[in-house]
């Protein structure tokens, strides 16, 4: 009988450092963190503790110094650096904070972006983009570019294009903070409804504790280290 494997990311000792000048900022130093299939893990810390840092080792941006870090059944270093970048756009969804959408594009043509990367014919990829856009409320909107969106629809936009290629992995650096508090929480409805299906893994980073409430668990950062982690309902971070 084959045992189902229930977690999306596994990291084990990672350390990572960075050298500027005579400085040495070590910005990991000995995570230990699993993500599940399914979940919505929010990453929280004040600012400088290493949260973006360990997204980007996570996501295969980085290399770490020293453990290890397996994403289902893939350890990154074992992939050669051009195939991580192809596991990257296959598999891992990204939404930012200052929503990087591409200005010149159509909101259709953003969210086509990740399937045209992986090779989807034109046709089949603009009619999936079009139904994901359909799918955050914004089937009106489909030639609109990125300047013609509100901050709210363009962050609608950046979900659309991170989910349309239905990877495992949807990582988020601090998604609401650009936004006010009713959009920011229309960003994360829709994040924890269309997010969280056949068992892709959410991994949000955020300061905005008006948002905690959506997470399963939350991983408290500090100085480079995980200090605690917390189911969100049983509180002692949440609000
Ligand atoms: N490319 C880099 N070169 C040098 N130092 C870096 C680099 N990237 C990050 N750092 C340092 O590593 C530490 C962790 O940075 P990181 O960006 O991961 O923090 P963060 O928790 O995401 O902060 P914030 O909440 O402000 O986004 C900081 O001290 C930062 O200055
Ligand atoms: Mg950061």
């Amino acid at each position: 009988m084959q045992v189902q494997d229930h977690t999306a990311v596994r990291c084990r000792g990672l350390s990572k450092s960075f050298h500027t000048g005579d400085t040495v900022i070590r910005a990991l130093r000995g995570i230990d963190l699993e993500v599940r299939a399914g979940e919505l893990l929010m990453l929280v810390g004040p600012s400088g503790c290493g949260k973006t840092t360990l997204i980007s080792v996570i996501t295969g941006i980085l290399n770490q110094d020293s453990g290890e870090c397996r994403l289902f059944d893939q350890k990154w270093s074992d992939l050669p650096e051009g195939a991580k970048t192809f596991y990257r756009g296959r598999h891992i969804g990204f939404v930012f904070q200052a929503f990087n959408l591409i200005p010149a594009l159509s909101a259709a043509e953003n969210v086509a972006v990740p399937l045209l990367i992986n090779r989807v014919p034109r046709r089949e990829a603009f009619q999936r983009a079009c139904a994901m856009l359909e799918r955050v409320g914004l089937g009106m909107r489909l030639h609109d570019v990125p300047s013609q969106l509100s901050g709210g629809q363009q962050q609608r936009v950046a979900i659309a294009r991170a989910l349309v290629h239905e990877p495992k992995l949807v990582v988020c650096d601090e998604p609401t903070s650009a936004l006010d508090a009713d959009i920011g929480r229309d960003v994360m409805d829709l994040l924890r409804s269309l997010g969280r299906t056949g068992g892709r893994a959410l991994i949000v980073v955020t300061h905005d504790s008006r948002i905690f409430h959506y997470a399963d668990r939350i991983a408290r950062m500090d100085d480079g280290r995980i200090s605690e982690i917390v189911d969100s309902n049983v509180g002692g971070l949440g609000s």
